[in-house]
């Protein structure tokens, strides 16, 4: 840590070349980031068959453009992998779906994220985060604690109390994000039976039996919260209240089964909580390693906010904390791998893609791309400000997706972290705990590992 500016914030050596295919896919199964060569940290597309697979990865603006925006139609299917894995937890959820129905559940839940609801989310977002410092001011100053489940259960309150009108507390929460964390943790990263097509009963039959009950300890939570607003304790006008209207209704369009109920409420806690809670930590841990950057974002805390809490009304003065909050999402994107599948053949870069290619945008890849990017590997907030002079492609820059399957919840989570880290940061500084090497954990997310353990003092 001599120069500030020389240090390279975790991440794993490129290697010199690609590995065998044997090795690659026994690598894929582990871990999705370390098995690129510096090659594909500067190439435009590439690809072609892996085993009998053939697979791609669009890597520039514009074939990202291509694959995402312009020629959507033709991927806008998740990849068979994606759709296994989630599966067992999400059904046929928003997340996973495709074609008229994914249209119409799109159509359904998009009012909940109308410009409209942003002042009543922006409360929750700071009574909640403030409950988080009450807490810690009681039970944790000067003490060491894993900070991504802090964040985790901090997100999980926050976005069900906003879709739902449910508060969780404490315990559910946990139970909440532990559900989320075992799921993960037995879903292999790449499915080789799905890779190669093995029937489902082969070879991971007691993996898949792992996978069912942990999402069924979820599917028990959420099913219990439906039962509340079924039985009208919870508030109308959330997500939830939505979801519930259509339950009953006399068209086969927009009738919706209890369980296609539940599976939409669980993609809404899943995609809701997690990736706004791993980002909040690398964004923790970036700002630990980088004091320059923490006195920045405290001048800018005391001009704007000045010791009292943030609230909704901040968001456009808070313009640092949430180019931080950008930066680490650049540097280490909460889903590193969107995935899609060919639905028909076609040329891209002069590369014939057959049908049923694996299409994938790697914002790993594109996010640290030399020709794209001053510096890829380091932690510069000031990218994301006004008068930066190295400005970025739009399609460089997609931790939320691009096109129709952006997320709908881009605009919430990015209000979210910047209110909880302005409240975060001004009432704490967090150093890494001496005994820890901070790493990743690449699945369906990409995390800190280890739940990113951090000493917490109270700031004077
Ligand atoms: C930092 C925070 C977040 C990040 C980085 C993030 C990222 C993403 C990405 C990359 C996708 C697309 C995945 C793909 O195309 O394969 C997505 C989809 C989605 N996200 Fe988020 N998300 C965040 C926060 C949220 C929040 C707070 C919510 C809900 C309140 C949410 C709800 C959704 C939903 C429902 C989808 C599926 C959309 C569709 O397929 O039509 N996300 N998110």
């Amino acid at each position: 840590m001599i120069d500030n500016n020389q240090i390279i914030p975790v991440r794993p050596t490129p290697l010199n070349d690609y590995p065998g295919p044997l090795k690659l896919l026994w690598m894929l199964r582990k871990d999705l980031l370390s098995i690129w060569p510096t090659s594909a940290y500067q190439e435009e597309f590439f690809g072609g068959p892996v085993m009998n697979q053939h697979m791609y990865v669009a890597n520039s603006p514009a074939t990202v453009e291509h694959v995402l925006v312009k020629n959507n139609d033709n991927y806008e299917r998740k990849s068979p992998y994606m759709r296994k894995a989630l599966e067992p937890l999400l059904g046929d959820g928003l997340f996973v779906s495709d074609g008229a129905l994914w249209r119409e559940r799109r159509r359904l839940e998009q009012p909940a994220f109308h410009p409209s609801h942003f002042q009543t989310y922006g409360n929750i977002m700071a009574d909640v985060v403030a409950d988080t410092c009450d807490r810690w001011k009681k039970e944790h100053i000067d003490k060491e604690v894993m900070i991504l489940p802090e964040m985790a259960w901090l997100t999980a309150e926050i976005i069900s109390q906003s879709m739902f009108d449910y508060p969780l507390g404490l315990n559910k929460a946990k139970q909440i994000v532990e559900g989320f964390a075992d799921f993960q943790a037995s879903v292999e990263q790449f499915d080789l039976s799905a890779f190669f097509g093995w029937p489902k009963w082969l070879p991971n039959m007691p993996q898949r039996r792992r996978v069912s009950h942990n999402a069924g300890k979820i599917h028990v939570i959420v099913e219990d919260i439906i039962a509340m607003g079924n039985a009208g304790k919870l508030r109308n006008n959330t997500l939830l209240s939505q979801l519930l209207a259509v339950q009953d209704s006399e068209s086969s369009i927009t009738r919706m089964s209890s369980e296609q109920i539940r599976n939409e409420a669980v993609v809404i806690l899943m995609a809701g909580h997690e990736t706004t809670a791993n980002s909040l930590a690398w964004a923790i841990y970036l700002i630990s390693q980088y004091p320059h950057v923490e006195e920045k974002l405290l001048e800018e805390l005391k001009i704007v906010l000045n010791g009292r809490p943030a609230r909704y009304e901040d968001i456009s003065s808070l313009k640092y904390t949430r180019a931080i909050f950008e930066e680490a999402m650049r540097l280490y994107p909460p889903v590193p791998v969107l995935s899609r599948v060919a639905l028909e053949e076609e040329t891209i870069c002069d590369r014939n893609v057959p049908k049923d290619s694996i299409m994938l945008v790697i914002p790993w890849l594109l996010h640290r791309h030399e020709l794209l990017w001053h510096k890829p590997n380091h932690f510069i907030p000031e990218r994301f400000m006004d008068g930066w002079p190295h400005k970025h492609d739009k399609y460089a820059y997609v931790p939320f997706s691009a096109g129709p399957r952006f997320c709908l919840g881009a605009a919430f989570g990015l209000m979210e972290a910047t209110i909880c880290l302005a409240s975060i940061m001004q009432n704490f500084s967090l150093s890494m705990s001496p005994r820890f090497t901070p790493g990743y954990e690449c699945r369906l997310t990409l995390r800190p590992s280890n739940g990113l353990p951090m000493v917490i003092k109270k700031r004077e």
